[in-house]
This record gives C-alpha cells, sequence and structure tokens, in this order.
C-alpha cells in the first residue's frame, strides 16, 4: 500500500522540498494550497514536481476546510509546514501570525484527532523559540525556551500543544526544531536570499549596492535539501520524540555577504553594502547554533552541505535565473 501523506504549506521552500522527497519514495503526496487567484507554485515548478501531487484547497484559518481536507485524504502522515514563517512580519502582524501559527497547528491537530487519530504528525517546530537563551554557546532539546517575537511565541504554542496531544491523546505527535535553512527557493525577503539575489545583481551591473540590517547576527544555516529528510525519519521512528536539527556551525550575516561576494569574484565587497535601519527588529536574536547529536545519533541523520556551499548553491541559481531573465 502506498503510504499517504498531507503537506500543509506544500508551496514554500520546505513544502516543495519535501513533497519532491516523499514522491521519490512513492508516497502519494497531497498538498494543501490557500484558496488565491494566483497559485505560488514556483517552488513547485522549480523543483519539477507540480504535475505529480495532488493539491487540494484549504487554509489553517479555517477548521471546516482541514476537516474536509483530512477526511477526504486519510493520511498516514501529516506534515504541518504552513505558517506565517517572516519573523520580520509577525511584529507589523501579530494576530495573524498568532491564529495561523498557534491556532491552525491546533485546527489542523484537531482535525487529525478526531478524523484521522492513527496518522503520525509532523510540527515545524524553530529554533527561534529558544531567542537569546543557550548553555555554553549551544541550544539543544533541554534548553529553555525565551521567546522574543511574535512568531516564535506563536511558534511556543504549537510546540507545547503538539506535546500535549502526545501526551493527552497518545497521538503520534513530533516537534522538529529546526534551525535556520535555506536553498535556491528561499523566499527573498529572508537574509540569506536577499543577499544571494543582489549579489547577483550586481555581479550583472542590474543594481549597485545592498541594504541590510544588520551584519552581526549570527545563525546555523544548512540546507533545505538536507532538512526535510529529518522530518521524514522523526515519523518513521518507533516512539513519538522531538529533534534538533542544525548543522552545529554558526555564521554571521558578514559571513554569508562576504562568501557570496568572494563567490562572484568581487574582492571590494565592503562598499556596496550599507546598514540600513529599516530593516532592524524591534527584539533580535544574536546568535543561534544548535546541537543536532540526538537527530545524529537516534535518526542516523546529517547534514550534507556545508556554509560555503550553501552560499554558492544560492548565488548561482540567482545568476542563472537572472541571465534567463527573470525578476
Ligand atoms: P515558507 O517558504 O514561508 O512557506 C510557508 C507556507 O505556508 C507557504 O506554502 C504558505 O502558502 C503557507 N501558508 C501561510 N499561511 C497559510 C494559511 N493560513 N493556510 C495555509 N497555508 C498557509 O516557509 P518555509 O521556510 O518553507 O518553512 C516551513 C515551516 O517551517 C514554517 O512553519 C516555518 O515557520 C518553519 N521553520 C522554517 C525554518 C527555515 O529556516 N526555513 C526553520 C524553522 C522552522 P502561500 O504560498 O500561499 O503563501
Ligand atoms: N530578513 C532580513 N533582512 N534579515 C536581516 C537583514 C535584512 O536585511 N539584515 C540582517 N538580518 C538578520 C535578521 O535580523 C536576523 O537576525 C538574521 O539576519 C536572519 O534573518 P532571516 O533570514 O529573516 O531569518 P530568521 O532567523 O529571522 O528566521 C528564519 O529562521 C527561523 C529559524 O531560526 C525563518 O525561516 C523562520 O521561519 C525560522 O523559524
Amino acid at each position: 500500500m502506498r503510504r499517504v501523506a498531507l503537506v500543509t504549506g506544500v508551496t514554500g521552500q520546505d513544502g516543495a522540498y519535501l513533497s519532491k522527497l516523499l514522491l521519490e519514495k512513492d508516497y502519494t503526496v497531497y498538498g494543501l494550497v490557500r484558496r488565491s487567484t494566483r497559485y505560488a507554485l514556483a517552488n513547485l515548478d522549480y523543483l519539477g514536481v507540480t504535475s505529480d501531487l495532488d493539491l487540494i484547497e484549504g487554509d489553517l484559518g479555517d477548521e471546516a476546510s482541514l476537516i474536509n481536507v483530512v477526511r477526504r485524504t486519510h493520511p498516514n502522515e501529516v506534515y504541518n509546514l504552513a505558517a506565517q514563517s517572516f519573523v520580520g512580519s509577525s511584529w507589523d502582524q501579530p494576530i495573524l501570525t498568532t491564529d495561523v501559527d498557534a491556532m491552525g497547528t491546533l485546527r489542523l491537530l484537531e482535525a487529525v484527532r478526531h478524523f484521522a487519530p492513527q496518522a503520525r504528525f509532523y510540527q515545524a517546530s524553530t529554533s527561534e523559540m529558544f531567542g537569546n537563551s543557550h548553555e555554553n554557546g549551544l541550544q539543544t532539546e533541554e534548553t529553555p525556551f525565551h521567546p522574543r517575537s511574535p512568531y516564535a511565541i506563536a511558534k511556543l504554542y504549537a510546540y507545547w500543544i503538539v506535546n500535549n496531544y502526545r501526551d493527552s491523546y497518545g497521538m503520534f505527535c513530533v516537534n522538529g526544531i529546526l534551525f535556520n535553512h535555506e536553498s535556491p527557493i528561499r523566499g527573498p525577503e529572508f537574509v540569506t536570499r536577499k543577499i544571494s539575489r543582489s549579489v547577483a545583481q550586481i555581479k550583472l551591473g542590474l543594481s549597485q549596492r545592498l541594504g541590510l540590517g544588520n551584519l552581526h547576527s549570527r545563525r546555523d544555516w544548512g540546507f533545505a535539501g538536507d532538512y526535510v529528510e529529518a522530518m521524514r525519519l522523526m515519523l518513521q521512528q518507533d516512539a513519538p520524540e522531538n529533534f534538533i536539527i542544525s548543522t552545529g556551525e554558526t555564521h554571521s550575516v558578514r559571513d554569508f555577504v562576504q562568501a557570496a561576494f568572494e563567490h562572484v569574484g568581487i574582492p571590494d565587497w565592503e562598499a556596496r553594502v550599507y546598514i540600513d535601519p529599516a530593516f532592524r527588529r524591534p527584539a533580535e536574536l544574536f546568535c543561534l547554533q544548535g546541537s543536532s547529536r540526538k537527530a545524529r545519533e537516534k535518526l542516523g541523520w546529517q547534514p550534507r552541505v556545508r556554509f560555503r556551499e550553501l552560499v554558492a548553491m544560492m548565488v548561482d541559481a540567482d545568476l542563472q535565473r537572472l541571465r534567463q531573465g527573470a525578476a
């Protein structure tokens, strides 16, 4: 029997990579898409999987649609990746962010509890929940959470309600606490893609300068294609457990900028970059560096793509897009 997966957030970065992986593993994949006059299928098209998926309309804001989707699809595995995922916007749209990221998770859990209680449930939790909390510079599964954005607070509610449904109802629910992961289809508002696209534009003479909120934030950046493998592995375990997924290395925004400019052969990059206060956040996370030891030991997972390779992959993809005339 083919396994059936329901993926929310299928049009996003991770949804596209996860769908590709599940299709390669011979799953039937249903992808939840929001009703729209123009469906956002660019990421699925980029990975060449759009026609192999069953897209089905629904919204994390609408319980009735989630019930319909779960009843129609009979999933064995549910991956809840949908979210308002941009931390910066969560100060501008805190109520929407909370409704989708926190309440949306609860709505989906309820639909699964009533109509597919045997389904295994993956929740896209995040290193943002740690805030500036760390133990000797690292975050582990035991590090106390101290969220510093409306996004992180909403995600922390989702984290706990997922744990609670596991404890209360014996459902197979897990939280993947993923650190930042990037790719050529990363949303252009996130810093890595903003840099890769801008550096490609500067290289081709289409732009002159790059404005960033700061250069000192440090993140543990991995490759999305590696991280979706861990999501699936978490749902194949004998017992439901939460796992951190990270590279264990941290780099600054400055490191990313420098690596991107070096990759295209522009050594005098500092003159091309300026600080734009419009991109500063009301509260900042200074450094994320996750220990994925538990995942490496129990899931047998490890990241394959290293930092410089990731930077090169993203810049090359943007160069190629721009040369083909994409915006
Ligand atoms: P993304 O590219 O921003 O994708 C978000 C997805 O959620 C899109 O498909 C979007 O649909 C969908 N969505 C938003 N609101 C929705 C709603 N009300 N109902 C249904 N779908 C909705 O995010 P990502 O980078 O792939 O991340 C996937 C998940 O992992 C998110 O939950 C994110 O918070 C979490 N996460 C990401 C990272 C990371 O570094 N990427 C790290 C930790 C956790 P549209 O295309 O229609 O907008
Ligand atoms: N976006 C952006 N734009 N970020 C900038 C800029 C800029 O111009 N300049 C500096 N930064 C800094 C941000 O302030 C932050 O400290 C860091 O670069 C990374 O920002 P983002 O790429 O927007 O990602 P994020 O870390 O806030 O959130 C991402 O990772 C989380 C996991 O830790 C998102 O994918 C979240 O959904 C995810 O949960």
